[in-house]
């Protein structure tokens, strides 16, 4: 069954129904599809084709929702907007990073192979592409500047939001929400330079490396992937995960 063979045809994905919601409100000529326990919304923004999806939380719910994308869907780009926890003290609640190396920080098939290298593709991260990443740089900092990322934003971020920044940064992925000091400092510890953390990039990037698609990844700072990130994540998904999300994709797919 091939659903979609369109030229160019753009995967969005959201790990939260929050954000899902939001850029649909983008979309037009929308028709479901359910497969395999998601449904994919395919449609268009600004006259671009693309097909929407939450792909659940965790590895293996992102690597078969980007999966059914490629195959069935036939995108020739992916893009995977979400919230993450922070490791780079520089970062606040709010800003934004833009994934450049990505790492999955649960892989360890030692004695084997080396703590962390994914196993029969002899490497130990995957990359983001290249030109979709400085596109989204440039995009993004210019609607930071123009305030158009946070327009009508809840009153408990106002201010927060004020001082945000957009960064370009590496990220680990596992399937554990990190909510202690102990776990973040063992992050650090073996990934000096990461930025922050969450639950699917890496596994996104794997599939899309393995099938030649393009990705980038956006993620806004939900937390500080301490022991006030649950309270932290809660609040930031409800008061602003459908917003941002949204914006993002808006100044993306223009
Ligand atoms: N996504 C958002 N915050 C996170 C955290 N602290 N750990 C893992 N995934 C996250």
């Amino acid at each position: 069954m091939i659903i979609q063979t369109e030229n160019k045809t753009i995967g969005i994905m959201g790990a939260m129904p929050e954000e899902i919601a939001g850029v649909l409100e983008l979309m037009t000529e929308v028709t479901e599809h359910q497969i395999g326990m998601r449904i994919y919304h395919q449609g268009k923004i600004n006259n671009t084709n693309v097909v929407l999806v939450f792909s659940r939380w965790g590895k293996v719910a992102a690597a078969s929702t980007v999966t059914t994308l490629i195959n069935l869907f036939k995108i020739n780009q992916l893009i995977f907007t979400g919230v993450a926890g922070a490791i780079n003290d520089k970062l606040n609640i709010g800003d934004i990073v833009i994934g450049e190396k990505f790492y999955q920080h649960d892989m360890d098939a030692r004695p084997f192979i080396k703590q962390f290298e994914i196993p029969m593709l002899d490497i130990d991260h995957f990359e983001a592409d290249f030109g979709l990443i400085t596109d989204a740089y440039e995009k993004l900092k210019d609607a930071i500047e123009n305030n158009l990322l946070y327009d009508n934003a809840h009153p408990t971020y106002t201010s927060i939001l004020q001082n945000q920044q957009v960064h370009i940064g590496d990220i680990a992925s596992g399937d554990q929400f990190i909510s202690n000091e102990t776990t973040r400092k063992n992050l650090i510890k073996h990934f000096p330079d990461l930025f922050c953390v969450e639950m699917e990039g890496a596994a996104v990037a794997q599939v899309c490396f393995e099938f030649n698609i393009p990705f980038i990844t956006i993620r806004v700072i939900s937390d500080g992937a301490n022991s006030n990130a649950p309270i932290d994540f809660a609040d930031f998904v409800k008061h602003v995960a459908s917003k941002i999300s949204k914006n993002i994709i808006k100044m993306l797919i223009v």
